[in-house]
This record gives structure tokens, C-alpha cells and sequence, in this order.
């Protein structure tokens, strides 16, 4: 946080064929011990993972699949924000190459014109220790794969090809996409997360609209009414009464 001032980044990009996953490899990476800035980047992915246990559909020529390990000095309650400074990284990155605008929806799915065109997925290694590496896992969907999306996500997704946008090879568009997302890391690390909160709400798509959120139990219904100190989502329940969601989805927006 404040005071902890980032070294400069230098990304190391491990290009690989087909793998499960390539979370799983850039955790495997930081059991190993591998310092910050490792960047595995697939072709496809067999097994690629998602949010809420869902799998990623990562066929070969249809998407960006990689993933960043970072090793931040900051305290554990401020780790999951890094899915959100990951998000504004990617949101800017994309809409850079692509001149479109790329909204936000809470936690951190990227989307054009309401629909979801990008992700991303934090794990810990290791999960629930004292100071965890992270890897932030980044699937971005270039072109609708042939068979179409999975047919639950279907009209919910798009792909940048679908909305009509011109992007550049995949080598050049990841150099932009971690060249944002150093410049965000390094400020969630020089001056904490309230740049990163600001950022995160006037991108993101939902601010002010009623939605409704899958919670454990449940789900809660209120205004959206920003995101809070730690990145959990605040939501007016009425009343006066603010409600903050820290993990589970927006299932109407
Ligand atoms: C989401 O559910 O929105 C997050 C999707 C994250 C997918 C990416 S693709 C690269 C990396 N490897 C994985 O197995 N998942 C992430």
C-alpha cells in the first residue's frame, strides 16, 4: 500500500501451445518460487477455469488466454482487489486497441455493449497464507468460437470480432494489455486502492440500476451503489441501509 513503492515490472512472457490451464501452470510456477512478472499465455486451454467454478471455454484461434503471477507487499485483506485493478487495466487496455468502450461488471467481467466479452479469475498460492503469490487469470474472447458460446452464456457474450472491432495480433495486443496493467498495479501499490475505486466505478456499467446478486443464501436486491474501501460491492437494500457483497454475482443488470 501506500509507502510500499513497486519496483519496475519486467513482464516475462512464457508462450505455450495447448494447456489445461494456464492458472494452474503460473501456480505451479509460484510453488516453484518464480519471482513477479511471469506471464504464462496459451493457445488454448483444455481445462480453462472460471469464476464460481465454471469452466472457460479456450478453443485455439478465439481468445487471449493468460496468466500473471504478482507477488504484492500488501496486506491480505487488500489482495482481492487485485481482480479489480486487473479489470481496469484490461477494460483500458481493450478499449485502446479496439476504440470501443469496455464497461465493467461487478467484480471484474468486461463487457461491450452489455455483454460479456473478457474475465478474470484470482488465485492464491498458497491458498489462505500469510503472504500468497497471486495469479490473476485473463480469458479475453477475440472471436466467437465456431460452434458458437456455450449455450447458458450465449446471448450474454460477445467476442471483440462480433462487436465489430478491429484488433491487432495477439503478441501485440498482450504488450498493451500488461503495459496498462503494470500502470495500475504500480498505482494500487504507490497509493492503495481509492485511485483504482474511482476508476473501477466510472467504468463500470451498473452504478445507480437495480440488480439483483446471487449470494450464498439468498439473493439480495437493491441499487448498486458503488464498491467499497476493500472492492466488495455496496448495495442499497432502502432504508438507508447499505449492504456490502464481497463475493457471489450480479444476476441482472
Ligand atoms: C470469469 O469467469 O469471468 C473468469 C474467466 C477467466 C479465464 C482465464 S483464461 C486464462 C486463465 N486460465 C484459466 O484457466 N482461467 C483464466
Amino acid at each position: 500500500m501506500a509507502g510500499t513503492r513497486a519496483r519496475a515490472l519486467a513482464w516475462r512472457l512464457e508462450k505455450v501451445g495447448r494447456v489445461g490451464s494456464t492458472s494452474e501452470l503460473a501456480l505451479e510456477r509460484a510453488r516453484e518460487g518464480s519471482p513477479e512478472g511471469l506471464v504464462i499465455w496459451a493457445e488454448s486451454q483444455e481445462m480453462g477455469r472460471g469464476r464460481l467454478g465454471r469452466s472457460w471455454t479456450s478453443p485455439p484461434g478465439c481468445g487471449l488466454y493468460f496468466s500473471v503471477l504478482l507477488r504484492p507487499a500488501v496486506p491480505g485483506e487488500h489482495l482481492a482487489s487485485i481482480s479489480l485493478v486487473a479489470a481496469v487495466a484490461m477494460a483500458e487496455g481493450l478499449s485502446g486497441v479496439c476504440g470501443l468502450a469496455v464497461g465493467l461488471k461487478w467484480p471484474n467481467d468486461l463487457r461491450i455493449e452489455g455483454k460479456k466479452v473478457g474475465g478474470i479469475l484470482l488465485d492464491f498460492e498458497p491458498k489462505g497464507g500469510k503472504r500468497p503469490a497471486v495469479v490473476a487469470g485473463i480469458g479475453i474472447n477475440l472471436r466467437t468460437p465456431p460452434g458458437g458460446f456455450p449455450e447458458k452464456f450465449a446471448e450474454r457474450a460477445t467476442s471483440l470480432e462480433r462487436a465489430g472491432c478491429r484488433f491487432p495480433e495477439e503478441g501485440e495486443m498482450i504488450g498493451g494489455l500488461l503495459e496498462r496493467l503494470e500502470q495500475w498495479y504500480r498505482t494500487f501499490l504507490d497509493s492503495g486502492f481509492d485511485p483504482v475505486r474511482e476508476r473501477w466505478e466510472a467504468l463500470s456499467d451498473g452504478i445507480g440500476s437495480r440488480v439483483s446478486v446471487s449470494l450464498a443464501g439468498d439473493p439480495a436486491e437493491g441499487k448498486m451503489a458503488g464498491i467499497d474501501a476493500a472492492g466488495r460491492l455496496l448495495l442499497d437494500t432502502g432504508g438507508g441501509k447499505l449492504l456490502s457483497v464481497d463475493a457471489g454475482e450480479i444476476i441482472e443488470s
